[in-house]
């Protein structure tokens, strides 16, 4: 008798056929939705960060910094098209790619998640914040309390959000640290204790909680060898002539010094570091 006569060897042929179509349809459906932009010329054996608010200041400096150390970065931005800058890093190094995002917006922080997938991050770096030296509306006795939301929103609730969306990513990483930028503003143990800057109420209290959303954490993922580093900068003035009178200013920090300083914390941040607060340079400091 003819083999494909057999009824049953008919089904099975068909039965692999399907099973071959099918395969076929789910490996073009991971080409297609795959993120295209990272690791396109790194390669997947580089580490990769994810830096929020990255066009400017801090994180520019960052960008450029990992940019430099040939890890792949997914830079973002509230604005791309406006963040010059960052454009003309990313012509400069393939490795960077930028993205859209701003840290109110709950769906486009879950969208991006989606798109990068498939994607290991190893250092989540939490940039972004709305930060003003003091200003009127915030002293007290005229402090606009409409101004509450967007820094929470921004400066904490952001931070905390991003942690949850990219867990996975971060998880599926090499080095598995999720980082937040904070500041002596939201300390509670400064020595200078407000005097220095009035006011500022939201900005201190958006970090106060920043703090202890991350501390809180690096308690709830440390099972998963997921690490915190909460990171302090020092008092960081971008764009400034270096001659200039701020220079005399107690605690200034260059910029390249702060970030490279930061970064080595996140590389050398052991477990039992995690959730603690650094500073640029390697010091604790009491929250
Ligand atoms: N500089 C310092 O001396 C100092 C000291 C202590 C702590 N820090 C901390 O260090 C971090 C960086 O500070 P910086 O001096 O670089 O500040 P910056 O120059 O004011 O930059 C802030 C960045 O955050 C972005 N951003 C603000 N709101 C955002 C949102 N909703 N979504 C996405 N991005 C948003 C800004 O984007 P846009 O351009 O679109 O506004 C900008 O890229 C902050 O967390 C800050 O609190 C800084």
């Amino acid at each position: 008798m003819d083999r494909n006569s057999n009824p049953s060897n008919c089904a099975s042929q068909m039965l692999r056929t399907l099973v071959g179509c099918a395969l076929m349809g789910l490996a073009l459906l991971i080409a297609t939705v795959s993120p295209l932009s990272v690791s396109r010329a790194q390669g997947a054996d580089a580490p990769t960060v994810l830096i929020t608010g990255s066009n400017r200041g801090l994180g520019l400096e960052f960008a450029k910094q990992y940019a430099a150390k040939n890890w792949n970065v997914i830079a973002t931005a509230r604005n791309p098209d406006a963040a010059d800058d960052l454009q003309a890093l990313a012509e400069q190094y393939p490795n960077v790619a930028i993205e859209q995002l701003d840290v109110t917006d709950r769906d486009m922080m879950d969208a991006l998640a989606e798109k990068y997938r498939d994607q290991a991050i190893d250092v989540l770096l939490n940039n972004a914040a709305i930060l003003r030296g003091p200003t009127p509306d915030q002293m007290f006795g005229d402090i606009d309390f409409d101004l509450f939301d967007p820094y929470f929103q921004t400066n904490a609730m952001g931070p905390l959000k991003m942690s949850q969306a990219f867990f996975e990513h971060v998880k599926a990483s090499d080095q598995k640290i999720i980082a937040a930028l904070t500041a002596r503003a939201g300390s509670f143990t400064s020595s200078s204790r407000g005097r220095n800057f009035p006011g500022i109420y939201f900005y201190r209290g958006s970090k106060a909680a920043l703090n202890k959303f991350m501390s809180q954490l690096a308690r709830d993922i440390e099972e998963d060898g997921v690490k915190v580093a909460l990171l302090e900068p020092g008092i960081v003035i971008h764009d400034r002539d270096p001659d200039e009178e701020g220079r005399s200013f107690r605690g200034l920090v260059d910029s390249e010094d702060s970030i490279a300083g930061m970064i080595k914390v996140i590389e050398n941040l052991t477990a039992e570091q995690s959730g603690k607060v650094y500073r640029w340079n390697g010091e604790e400091i009491q929250f």
